[in-house]
């Protein structure tokens, strides 16, 4: 009986090493390897949709708010510019405060978030 015990608890010891290696290495690479589409050249002072933030909702966030997508449509993205205007605030929140793209996505990098910030504060420019 004794033994059983010892053998179990050698189970447990080894699946909670294994998930704590796991939720840590995750967490680093949250930081390491945030998505970054900023471009070269896109700055806070002369972003716009066209030269930035089209690609990043196609790209990004089509694929659950899209047309087939599995979100349920409080933002349905047409990939137009007028359709990233009515819905640009709550989307630039949601990227900015990390809720989106959804784990076990990794959030946005300081720069794209910091050109979303930009794009809203000058009035989302086309
Ligand atoms: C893996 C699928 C998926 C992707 C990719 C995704 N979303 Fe979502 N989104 C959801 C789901 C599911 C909901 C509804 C559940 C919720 O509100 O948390 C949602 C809700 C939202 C909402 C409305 C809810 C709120 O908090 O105001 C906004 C705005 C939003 N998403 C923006 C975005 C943006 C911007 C992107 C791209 C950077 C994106 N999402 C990418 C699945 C996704």
């Amino acid at each position: 009986m004794k033994r059983i015990l010892n053998i179990r608890c050698g189970y447990y010891c080894i699946i909670c090493s294994i998930v704590l290696l796991a939720a840590c290495s995750k967490k680093g690479d949250a930081v390491v390897n945030a998505p970054n589409f900023a471009i070269e050249g896109v700055t806070d002072t002369n972003v716009t949709y066209t030269n930035y933030i089209h690609n990043v909702l196609k790209n990004s966030c089509s694929s659950c708010h899209g047309k087939t997508g599995s979100a349920p449509q409080y933002w349905y993205n047409t990939n137009t510019y007028e359709n990233a205007v009515q819905y640009g605030t709550r989307i630039m929140e949601t990227i900015v405060e990390n809720s989106m793209p959804p784990a076990p996505r990794k959030p946005f990098s300081d720069a794209d978030k910091n050109l979303f910030r930009a794009w809203i504060k000058r009035g989302s420019p086309e």
